[in-house]
């Protein structure tokens, strides 16, 4: 049977963000929750720690361990348990890396179009923005971003989305290595957002930034939240390269103290025993980018939308359908929720992020609405 294979109906009983936002006539392909059952370890792991009343505080390394053994059978990468610190989830453990190693008014490197918490944590710490636009085929614009490292803002840290939400690009060894090399050069440390890691096509390879030569004063921040659909745990990893023990000193100590011990369990659970899984659905997720592709060219020609190997979403260009605003448009007039491309960057309102975690069916129901709503 199939992973993306709930209906609607099953769907709709679900009382988190996704199903909730929009009223029921409305279908949602938007946040990035996926359309799955809980996977049965992690449903037994859960059910026995509510059996037992083992509802208190986390202790121990439960969660650090799982991730350093998941990522030594999936990427070959060893980690050191020094190397790991728990935490509450992965925005924050962004942020708190960001506030330990920048002070107000430093300037911190973005790739629009990004997920749109990449930009709050910048603005509404008083932060100054740089932003390095990905190039038109959604690479890392490594000349760009050369020219801002160098440019008057004299960044202090790089926030990097690695796989890219929302165009799902892969970042390739050798873009990586020049980055990390960049960031050497004009000091500036580079923050890099792993949690999409898991989610890459077969024969597409994933480099963890902390594998590379050069990687002993980058961060990684992750955690099992996205790749088994557990944004309701609050778990999240900091992963220090080799020689930033001074920042690990320095992270805040309530941030350290915020992963819930459920989420531990839980997330624990998923990186042991749940790895197949992932590998399972990504199948369906790629089957899915490349039936959304062909029910496009079918029915919404203009559109433009090329399938990426990491991630699950589908990052359509609109700007050939003449809408002011096409999320709006196929919100209000096709009744089909994607995510505006505005929040992901303001020079991409003219784009759509559609959450490709669900089943075929909803997929096929979702574009027949965009054509209708584009026919009225
Ligand atoms: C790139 C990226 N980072 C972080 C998150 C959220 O992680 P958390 O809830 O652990 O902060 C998401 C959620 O979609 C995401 O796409």
């Amino acid at each position: 049977m199939a992973i993306f294979d709930l209906t609607e109906a099953e769907l709709r009983k679900r009382s988190s963000m996704k199903w909730q936002t929009y009223p029921p006539d409305v279908l949602p392909l938007w946040v990035a929750e996926m359309d799955v059952a809980v996977h049965p370890a992690i449903s037994a792991a859960l059910l026995a720690a509510v059996e037992n009343g083992d509802t208190g505080y986390p202790v121990g390394r439960r969660y650090a361990e799982a991730f350093r053994g998941f990522a030594k059978r999936r990427w070959g990468w060893e980690v050191a348990d020094t190397q790991v610190r728990q935490s509450g989830d992965v925005m924050n453990s962004m942020l708190g890396t960001l506030q330990t190693v920048t002070e107000p008014g430093d300037g911190v490197v973005i790739n629009p179009p990004i997920y749109p918490p990449f930009r709050t944590i910048v603005e509404r710490y008083q932060r100054q923005l740089v932003e390095v636009a990905l190039t038109d085929t959604g690479r890392l614009d490594l000349p760009g971003i050369e020219a801002a490292l160098a440019g008057p803002a004299k960044p202090k840290a790089y926030l990097l989305c690695s796989p890219h939400n929302p165009n799902g690009t892969v970042h390739t060894a050798a873009e990586l290595s020049t980055l990390l090399q960049l960031c050497a050069e004009h000091d500036v440390t580079l923050i890099v957002d792993e949690i999409h890691a898991p989610i890459v096509a077969a024969g597409t390879v994933f480099t963890p930034i902390l594998s590379l030569p050069g990687s002993e004063r980058a961060i990684s921040v992750t955690s099992a939240g996205k790749a088994w659909n557990l944004a309701c745990f609050k778990g999240g990893l900091i992963v220090g390269g080799t020689q930033t023990g001074d920042i690990l000193a320095r992270l805040p100590a309530l941030l350290l103290q915020s992963m819930g011990h459920i989420a531990a369990i839980t997330h624990a659970a998923a990186m042991n025993s749940a790895a197949d899984w992932v590998d399972e659905y990504l199948l369906e997720v790629q089957a899915n980018k490349e039936l959304l592709a062909s029910l496009l060219r079918e029915q919404v020609p203009a559109a433009r939308y090329t399938p990426s190997t990491g991630c699950y979403f589908g990052w359509v260009d609109c700007s050939g359908l003449g809408l002011a605003n096409p999320a709006r448009h196929f919100l209000d007039q096709g009744r089909v929720a994607f995510n505006d491309g505005a929040t992901f960057g303001a020079q991409y309102g003219q784009w759509v992020r559609i959450n490709l975690a669900t089943s075929p069916r909803i997929i096929t129901e979702a574009v027949s609405r965009m054509a209708a709503a584009l026919s009225e």
